[in-house]
């Protein structure tokens, strides 16, 4: 079901006291109605901030996980850990995860996967580079990025899927996409949906835009009638700001 939904992508920031500071100064805001939370502490803080949000409206989710179920794998976490101390929800297929840890379409179908076999909400993100922005190949490259990941999968594999559209030229960078550059994209991202599935499930997906989301920009990104909420980076690392764009909506 299409949702509102405004989700912290915490990166690697806040440590133990900085997440409890952080977690309880949101704690104390008051949530709409009609809005999700979700924030995305880093693995190490997974179990402590599921304890501090007990009780409360706002979610927890995992930044990446690995998609083999457990083995010789150092260093990685597999969607049963995470499963294992109550984190349902995870982003797959982040830009940076891309780029710096190469993760290729194959490994993040693998992700999709064992996220969806352990019943995981999946948050899968993608977005064009500048250049195809500018040499005018981004809705072509959306339409790729999705056929050879997500489009694989069945319709009743996308019951738990969310979809994050971040144009990677505005991560990060404080430059982010026009309203209108947004609703166009995410128009057009149901009409592939539509294509490839039907109706129903492009209208019922919630989509999210991501890319240097601040409180003075959100409202007027909030107001496209495809974007149903944002992956908020920078700014969900400051309570004031991140509810500010909660409470854009
Ligand atoms: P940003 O990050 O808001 O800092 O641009 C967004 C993201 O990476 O999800």
């Amino acid at each position: 079901m299409k949702n509102k939904i405004v989700a912290g992508n915490w990166k690697m920031n806040n440590n133990k006291e900085q997440t409890k500071s952080l977690l309880n100064k949101l704690k104390s805001y008051k949530i709409p109605d009609d809005v999700r939370i979700i924030v995305a502490p880093s693995f190490t803080q997974l179990d402590q901030s599921l304890q501090i949000l007990k009780g409360t409206k706002i979610g927890v989710a995992a930044q990446n996980m690995n998609a083999a179920s457990s083995g010789a794998f150092t260093g990685e976490v597999s969607a049963e850990m995470l499963k294992g101390i109550g984190v349902n929800s995870v982003i797959i297929g982040h830009s940076e995860r891309r780029s710096l840890y190469h993760e290729s379409d194959e490994i993040l179908i693998n992700k999709v996967k064992s996220a969806i076999e352990s019943n995981m909400e999946i948050i899968f993100c993608f977005g064009e580079e500048l250049d195809d922005r500018k040499s005018g190949l981004h809705f072509e490259i959306i339409n790729k990025q999705l056929s050879s990941t997500l489009f694989n999968f069945s319709e009743s594999d996308w019951k738990k899927i969310i979809l994050a559209y971040e144009p990677v030229w505005a991560i990060g960078t404080g430059e982010t996409a026009s309203p209108s550059q947004a609703q166009e994209m995410h128009s057009y991202i149901r009409k592939i949906i539509s294509n490839r599935y039907n109706d129903n499930l492009a209208k019922n997906v919630s989509i999210l835009y991501g890319g240097s989301v601040k409180p003075n920009n959100v409202e007027e990104i909030f107001k496209g009638l495809d974007v149903d909420g944002g992956l908020i980076g920078g700014a969900s690392l400051n309570a004031e700001d991140f509810m500010a764009i909660v409470n854009a909506f």
